[in-house]
């Protein structure tokens, strides 16, 4: 979600003649772009805060504003830990930002006065509305100009009791079919060989004028995928309770829908599963991933999962690595609870696992989770697949090295030469090969000859 904010974000402001600085010494106007789920996420962003103190106190021209669910959240609070700040706007308001940014620009007077000036109206501009606006799209503004998020969904309406989620991202809606699909039309003109619809909760997408569910969503996409370069279609979070056979159908007929299910459990346990209040038994949740397998074999199914949450016991903890061991998700995202103020939660129950345990449980998951990645990557080894290139790898930054001639890279006479290239599968799995740079942004047939847990490497 923060990263197609983000990208809103720089798109709106690059519309508005703003050019992305080199570094944060250099920029006239700095947003961190915040997430609240986790304490640690908080902290971070108070300490780059604190880090600007005194480029601010040199610079007070400089605008430094913060946005995303912890300015929805905290807004008087950040002002009270890092007063210099000027601006504090919610996810909902996005589009406002540039008038906001124009106001304070605007601003006249002595310093401090401007200060408090400022910083009464950043707070008011935090409001509980959300603006169901999405500016328009910009390739320049993405990280990969080839891939990119579509918001079909804002918003929950599960409060799982941990999560503070609907409490700063509003209530739950769908967004219209056919501005998703004008959207997802707008990107493959933009040159996008992959978009991912995403929401909170995008098995519950519904949208009620036409009736649409996600499978719908989903075969109307394929039809745009089916006359474009549109190649790669994909879905992210779907939630247990609202995953019926016409979802996995839809993924086991549609070509250009790739298998992969990002379903989070967050326990294998029901008495947590009940105080989530996340809806489900994990007999349920067991099924569901049955169903998966049963319909589109070799899916991929990915979790989310809480270690420690309040009153999370040894027997609780070993159910959830139960569960892990039977399903064999591809892979798992695992967090030690963190408790966040104004959740149900918070309200309830006391934080009473001891944050060792809550760090050996991390560990002992974890552990077990890359066990059975590792196990389930090397099946791959000596297989064909198909990945979308989506640029070069990280280590690939360094190279060329052809003949020599890394230190004149001008020198190198063939055209498109041998650079280390990273895609992935339809799974979703990340694989590292040699080949041109003209293949990024394109499908290629790659054969694996090795593996790592996270990583797979091939040749073409
Ligand atoms: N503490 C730890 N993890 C959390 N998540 C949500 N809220 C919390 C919390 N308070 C995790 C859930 C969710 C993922 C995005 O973050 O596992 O699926
Ligand atoms: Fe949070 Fe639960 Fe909504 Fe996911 S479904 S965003 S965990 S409240």
């Amino acid at each position: 979600m923060n990263v197609l904010d983000s990208e809103l974000i720089i798109a709106t402001l690059l519309r508005e003649g703003f050019t992305q600085a080199e570094s944060m010494k250099k920029a006239d106007v700095i947003l961190f772009n915040t997430c609240s789920i986790r304490q640690h996420a908080e902290d971070k962003i108070y300490s780059a805060l604190g880090r600007l103190r005194l480029s601010k106190e040199a610079h007070p021209e400089k605008i430094i504003g913060v946005m995303g669910c912890m300015a929805q959240k905290d807004n008087a609070q950040i002002f009270k830990r890092a007063p210099y700040v000027d601006l504090v706007v919610g996810p909902g308001q996005i589009a406002r930002i540039p008038e906001l940014l124009a106001k304070i620009r605007a601003g006249k007077g002595p310093q401090m006065e401007l200060s408090l000036e400022r910083r009464g109206r950043g707070r008011h501009e935090v409001e509980d509305s959300f603006d169901f606006y999405d500016p328009m799209r910009e390739a320049s503004a993405r990280q990969n100009p080839f891939m990119a998020y579509v918001r079909i969904m804002f918003g929950c309406d599960q409060f799982c009791t941990y999560c503070i989620v609907p409490y700063v991202r509003g209530p739950e809606q769908s967004r219209p079919v056919d501005e998703i699909l004008a959207e997802v039309r707008q990107l493959v003109d933009q040159g996008c060989r992959e978009v991912t619809l995403i929401g909170q909760t995008v098995s519950k997408y519904h949208d009620q004028p036409s009736g649409t569910r996600l499978s719908g969503l989903l075969e109307q996409c394929e039809r745009i995928a089916e006359t474009t370069p549109l190649e790669r279609i994909r879905f992210v979070t779907s939630h247990p309770n609202s995953m019926t056979p016409d979802l996995f159908e839809a993924v086991r007929d549609l070509p250009h829908v790739m298998p992969y299910f990002h379903v989070p459990a967050q326990s294998g346990s029901n008495s947590q599963l009940k105080r989530m209040n996340r809806g489900y038994t994990v007999e349920k949740y067991r099924d569901v991933c049955r169903q998966i397998l049963e319909t589109v074999p070799g899916a991929a199914i990915t979790s989310d999962f809480i270690v420690g949450f309040c009153g999370e016991t040894e027997e609780d903890f070993q159910q959830t690595v139960e569960l892990v061991k039977d399903i064999r998700f591809k892979n798992s995202f695992i967090f030690k609870f963190s408790p966040r103020e104004g959740t149900k939660a918070y309200e309830l129950w006391e934080d009473d696992v001891p944050e060792e345990v809550k760090r050996r449980r991390n560990n002992e998951l974890l552990a077990v989770q890359n066990q059975i990645s590792t196990e389930e990557s090397a099946k791959f080894v000596g297989q064909e697949v198909e990945i979308l290139v989506e640029g070069t790898s990280k280590s690939a930054m360094k190279l060329p090295v052809l003949n020599g001639a890394a230190e004149f890279p001008e020198a190198v006479s063939d055209a498109d030469p041998t650079i280390q290239l990273t895609g992935r599968t339809p799974c979703d799995r990340i694989v590292v090969f040699d080949g041109p740079r003209s293949l990024i942004g394109n499908l290629q047939k790659v054969r694996i000859t090795d593996s790592s847990p996270f990583t797979l490497f091939g040749e073409i």
